[in-house]
C-alpha cells in the first residue's frame, strides 16, 4: 500500500484472504487463531489495545459451508459472537472495521445480480451466521464498519475448489460437475486488492467485491481443466460432465443463483474487477511457479 497507509490488525492469518492481505500490508500485523481466538473476548480486546490499530479487518471465520449444518454453535460462536467482540474493540479505540461476508446472504431465488440493498434470505446456517456478522457489525460501528461481501474464493496453495478439482482431474478421466448453480469465480487477489482500496477510499456500510462475470461450477471446472493444462499444471485431458444440483445432494442448501451487483464498488473505486477466466489464468501461472520454482 501508500505511504499512508493506516495500521492493520487482520485476523484469521493462515486463511486465504489473511495470507493475500499479509503480502500486501507494510504497517500491521496479521495474527493467526493460534495467536488470536476471536471467540475468546479478552483476547480480542487484549490484542486491539496492544496493537492499537486504525484498521481491523476480520478475515477470521468458520467457513465449512456444509458442517455449519451439524454445528451450528460453533459457527455462530466464529461468525456472530467473534464478530461482535472484534467490532466493540473496535469501537473502544476508535478503529474502523472491516468485515467480509458472501453471497450466501441470498436465497438464490433471483436471476439477476443482487445489489448491497437487495433483501437477504439466507437458506444455510453458515448464510445466516454471515448476515449477523453483517448486522452486528453496522449495528456497533455504523459507517465506520465496512461489510465487502464476495463470492466463490481461490488462491494457489490453499483448499478450495480450484485445489480439488486439479486433484481429481489429475486422478481421473471423467468428473461430474453441478450445472445449475451460478456465480462469480473470484482469485483471492481481487478481493484483497480492492479491499484495501476500499480501505483507502474511506468506504462504509455494505459494499460487493467479485472478480466480473458469471459461470456455473460446471463452466467454472471446464475453465479450470482447458486453462490447467495450458498452463502445464495438469498433463492429460479430463471430460467433465455436467450434473444437477439433485445428483450431488449436500448438507447445506446453496442459492440456485447468486451473482453480485458490483456497480456501487465499481463507481466508488472507479475501475471494475477483472473478469473471472483473466484471474483464474493468472492464478494457476502462478499455481505452477509455486509448484516449479
Ligand atoms: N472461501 C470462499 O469461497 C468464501 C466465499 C464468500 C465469502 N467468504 C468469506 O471470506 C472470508 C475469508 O475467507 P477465506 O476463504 O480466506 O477463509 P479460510 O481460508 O477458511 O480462512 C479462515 C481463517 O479463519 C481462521 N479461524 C477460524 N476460526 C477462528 C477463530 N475462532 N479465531 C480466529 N481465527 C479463526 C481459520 O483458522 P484455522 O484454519 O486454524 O481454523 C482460517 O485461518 C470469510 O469471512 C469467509 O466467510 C469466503
Amino acid at each position: 500500500m501508500s505511504d499512508s497507509e493506516p495500521k492493520f490488525l487482520v485476523t484469521g492469518g493462515g486463511g486465504q484472504l489473511a495470507t493475500s492481505l499479509d503480502q500486501r500490508i507494510e504497517n500491521g500485523v496479521v495474527l493467526p487463531a493460534s495467536r488470536l481466538d476471536i471467540t475468546d473476548r479478552d483476547a480480542v480486546f487484549r490484542a486491539i489495545r496492544e496493537h492499537r490499530p486504525e484498521v481491523v479487518v476480520n478475515a477470521a471465520a468458520y467457513t465449512q459451508v456444509d458442517r455449519a449444518e451439524s454445528e451450528p454453535v460453533l459457527a455462530h460462536a466464529v461468525n456472530v459472537t467473534g464478530v461482535e467482540h472484534l467490532a466493540t474493540a473496535c469501537r473502544e479505540v476508535g478503529a474502523r472495521f472491516v468485515q467480509i461476508s458472501t453471497d450466501f446472504v441470498f436465497s438464490g431465488d433471483e436471476t439477476t445480480p443482487r445489489r448491497p440493498e437487495d433483501p437477504t434470505g439466507p437458506a444455510s446456517v453458515y448464510g445466516r451466521t454471515k448476515l449477523s456478522g453483517e448486522e452486528i457489525s453496522i449495528d456497533i460501528l455504523g459507517d465506520r464498519a465496512l461489510v465487502v461481501r464476495t463470492a466463490w474464493l481461490y488462491a494457489a496453495g490453499h483448499a478450495n475448489f480450484v485445489a480439488t478439482m486439479i486433484r481429481l482431474m489429475s486422478e481421473r478421466d471423467e468428473i461430474s460437475v453441478v450445472c445449475d448453480q451460478t456465480g462469480s469465480p473470484t482469485w483471492i487477489e481481487t478481493l484483497s486488492g480492492g479491499l484495501l482500496d476500499l480501505v483507502q477510499g474511506g468506504a462504509g456500510g455494505i459494499y460487493h467485491l467479485t472478480d466480473s462475470g458469471e459461470a456455473s461450477w460446471y463452466e467454472f471446472a471446464l475453465a479450470i481443466e482447458e486453462m490447467g493444462r495450458d498452463a502445464g499444471i495438469l498433463e492429460k485431458p479430463c471430460r467433465v460432465n455436467p450434473i444437477p444440483t439433485a445428483d450431488y445432494p449436500t448438507p447445506a442448501t446453496r442459492p440456485s443463483y447468486s451473482v453480485l451487483d458490483k456497480s456501487k464498488t465499481t463507481e466508488k473505486l472507479g475501475m471494475s474487477t477483472p473478469h473471472w477466466r483473466t484471474s483464474l489464468a493468472r492464478c494457476l501461472n502462478e499455481w505452477q511457479a509455486n509448484e516449479n520454482p
